[in-house]
């Protein structure tokens, strides 16, 4: 319903333009954003099928050295996760392990693993050499394997000559490097170069928020997470990221299509205004390093403040996107676990249906709210995250989770089975 008003209010609009002259039959009109409304948001309903298992409180620990949060794999522009050697890399978020875990977001940088069956990783030290240069901190995250190089793309977080700990500004930046395979008994793999950090996006204040025009809003604004796609339909590269609408925080009005078909009676607090995330896409000029802003391709205005680290699995034609929300970021009056949520559409920028009707695919269980995060999904359907607190554990996780199978038809996901901890394949 929504999705068909949006249009419609798009078509209108350009046939309005038409009528008056201003706008010729050639002149493409701006690509249209789809919604994640509120009614749909008030659909959420955890169940069996969406609700992860508990972990126990005895979970294993992947590495004494650093905590490890929001993780990605190796893979191509097709989204496909590469083997190199024999070997699957993955990327991770990590900080010294002495840091509080709560406090790990201020001291992220990007480090790596490695494994010969994608499962048991050896952790093979920081990405990026040295203290990150551009940025106080890396944020995640995704890394590509294109014509024998490794292409890391992440969020260059903080400004670097403020003198802040917590100063909260993301740009999206991309450094390149070298992978190669030790033989012999100690052997794996050494990812080197990555010297070459370089910002490549920033916030433009038109389509996505700037950290100035953020002021006011009540949780931390977004421009961040890059992950890019080659769209199979027309072979272009794009990148996806986290952002918010752009223009001064508490300037947003919720408009119908945003708040979408809620029962008789729903009243939209005041303050869901302040709530814009959305999933920004750029789509790629001359080159790797080169990135045009374009409207986003979903919103949440007055749903959800934060659509984090979105990513898809294109399938036969469908386009399955994902993102993950903690429970804190919805809208007032809206309530959804902290979760990876789902959105199906005909193309990548077509007409997105929430996944079951909510977008709700995997919620942790109300035993353990906080006990994972940061869910990422493979074209082979395993949803790999990590592990925050677990009640009766004596420390936080910072470790990677057990992976979820899933099951996906049409618009419809469940949970099929849970596999070993960290399982990317
Ligand atoms: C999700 C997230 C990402 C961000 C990172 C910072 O867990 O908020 O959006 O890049 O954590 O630690």
């Amino acid at each position: 319903m929504t999705r068909l008003r949006t249009r419609a209010v798009a078509a209108l609009s350009g046939t309005a333009l038409l009528a008056t002259g201003m706008l010729t039959s050639s002149v493409q009109a701006e690509p249209t954003t789809d919604h994640w409304t509120r009614g749909e948001a008030l659909e959420i309903s955890p169940g069996p099928s969406n609700t992860a298992p508990a972990i126990p409180p005895d979970f294993p620990v992947m590495t004494d050295d650093v905590w490890v949060w929001d993780t990605w794999p190796l893979t191509n522009l097709d989204g496909e996760v590469v083997k190199v050697g024999g070997y699957n890399v993955i990327f991770s978020l990590t900080a010294p392990r002495d840091i509080p875990f709560p406090e790990r977001h201020w001291y992220a940088e990007i480090g790596y693993f490695y494994s010969h069956n994608g499962s048991d990783w050896t952790y093979g030290g920081d990405l990026h050499p040295g203290e990150p240069t551009l940025s106080d901190r890396e944020w995640a995250g995704s890394a590509y394997l294109i014509d024998g190089e490794v292409y890391s793309y992440f969020t260059a977080s903080g400004d670097p000559n403020d003198g802040e700990l917590k100063d909260p500004l993301q740009r999206i930046a991309v450094a390149t490097g070298t992978l190669e395979i030790e033989h012999g008994r100690n052997g794996g793999v050494v990812l080197d170069g990555f010297d070459d950090a370089r910002i490549i996006l920033e916030a433009d204040g038109e389509h996505y928020q700037t950290l100035e025009q953020s002021e006011g809003a009540p949780i931390i604004y977004a421009f961040r997470d890059p992950w890019l796609i080659t769209d199979p339909a027309d072979g272009r590269t794009y990148m996806l990221f986290e952002g918010n609408t752009g223009g001064d925080a508490q300037e947003h009005v919720c408009d119908p299509w945003e708040i979408g078909d809620v029962p008789p009676g729903h009243v939209v607090p005041d303050e869901a205004r302040y709530y814009t995330g959305n999933v920004g896409i750029a789509s790629m000029g001359t080159s790797l390093d080169d990135w045009n802003l374009e409207p986003p391709i979903l919103a949440a205005n007055c749903t959800n403040q934060q659509l984090e680290r979105p990513h898809m699995v294109i399938e036969n034609g469908d386009y399955y996107l994902f993102t993950i929300s903690h429970e804190f970021t919805f809208a007032p009056d809206l309530q959804g676990p902290d979760g990876l949520y789902g959105f199906v559409g005909d193309s990548l920028r077509g007409d997105y249906d929430p996944l079951n009707g909510s977008g709700l695919v995997i919620g942790n269980p109300d035993s353990a709210p906080l006990q994972a995060y940061s869910w990422y999904v493979t074209p082979q359907w395993l949803a790999e995250s990590f592990i925050d607190t677990v009640p009766g554990a004596d420390h936080y996780g910072g470790t990677l989770a057990p992976t979820l199978r899933l099951n996906v038809q049409g618009d419809s996901t469940r949970i099929l089975n849970e596999m070993g901890y960290g399982v990317i394949r």
